[in-house]
């Protein structure tokens, strides 16, 4: 496997990162995880511009412009030869002296490495089970409208999902809100209206989360950015998750009971992979 790291293409045994970047030491930097599908990262601008924004608020240089980032990105590709992947885009503030003061820090580490996407996400429409985590989302938090390598919460909660048996780990925040899951947004059907958690509820603005409302506006379906408790999901019509890797992927149990399930859910992720098909063919 060929390893995009700090502007050059080696094997991945030759790809090391120090013991002192500031990523492996403290969680200092940001990631993306893209849908390479047809040769091209699916929504490539919106992904840059999500780590630009992290990289902004971090105080983190984005080493490369962002045509320069998308240059590096499609070598890798080629060189892999992986049209269908997941490119993960690593960002880290790079090493600097010991302790948490970022000064002296001033050359980050930027990593792109391509991994196999899930084999059925281009098959049907993906079904998993939602088990509720324990441990509970800041609400409002600024840190959650990035895509920081600080982890510690979605990893605990997927740790519990998977001890569980359950697919995926449904986090509410600490007013015991609907806030979103271990790796991707969260929706629900309720009276015909497609409803999301606000960006408020201390969540990150996924890009498939940004797409889906897309579609939704396309259909004329009504959408709502509600706060609501978890009996919402009970009571809803379908559940349904959104992140890069996978798409639109239906939530068909919570803790163990079964949730309603719609062809509406279907019918959205058509929509989705039409639109990726549409765009990954026709990008330049
Ligand atoms: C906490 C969290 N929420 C939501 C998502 C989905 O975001 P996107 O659609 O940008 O992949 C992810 C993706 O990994 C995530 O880690």
């Amino acid at each position: 496997v060929i390893v995009f790291l700090n502007g050059r293409f080696v094997l991945e045994p030759e790809a090391v990162v120090s013991v002192f970047d500031r990523g492996f030491l403290y969680g200092d930097g940001l990631f993306e995880t893209v849908r390479v599908h047809l040769g091209r990262p699916f929504r490539w601008p919106q992904h840059v511009e999500r780590l630009q924004r992290g990289a902004e608020f971090l105080g983190i240089q984005l080493p490369g412009s962002p045509a320069e980032l998308g240059r590096g990105a499609a070598g890798l590709i080629a060189r892999n030869r992986m049209p269908e992947a997941l490119l993960r885009v690593q960002l880290s503030r790079g090493v600097g002296p010991r302790g948490y003061s970022p000064r002296g820090a001033d050359a980050p580490t930027l990593v792109m490495t391509l991994h196999p996407a899930p084999a059925d996400s281009a098959a049907g429409l993906p079904r998993w089970t939602l088990s509720t985590a324990s441990l509970r989302l800041p609400v409002g938090d600024a840190l959650a409208m990035h895509k920081t390598c600080s982890k510690l919460p979605q990893i605990l909660a997927r740790a519990e999902a998977d001890a569980r048996g359950a697919d995926e780990a449904l986090l509410l925040n600490a007013a015991g809100e609907l806030a979103e899951a271990a790796g991707s947004n969260l929706f629900w059907i309720s009276a015909g209206r497609i409803c999301t958690p606000p960006l408020s509820a201390g969540i990150l603005p996924g890009i498939t989360r940004a797409v889906v409302l897309e579609l939704c506006t396309g259909f004329r379906w009504p959408v709502l950015e509600v706060i609501a408790g978890p009996g919402a999901l009970r009571q809803a019509e379908a559940v349904f998750l959104t992140l890069s890797s996978w798409g639109i992927v239906e939530a068909v149990s919570l803790d163990g009971q079964p949730l309603r399930t719609s062809p509406q859910v279907a019918r959205l992720r058509d929509a989705y992979q039409a639109l990726m098909e549409r765009e990954c063919a026709g990008a330049s």
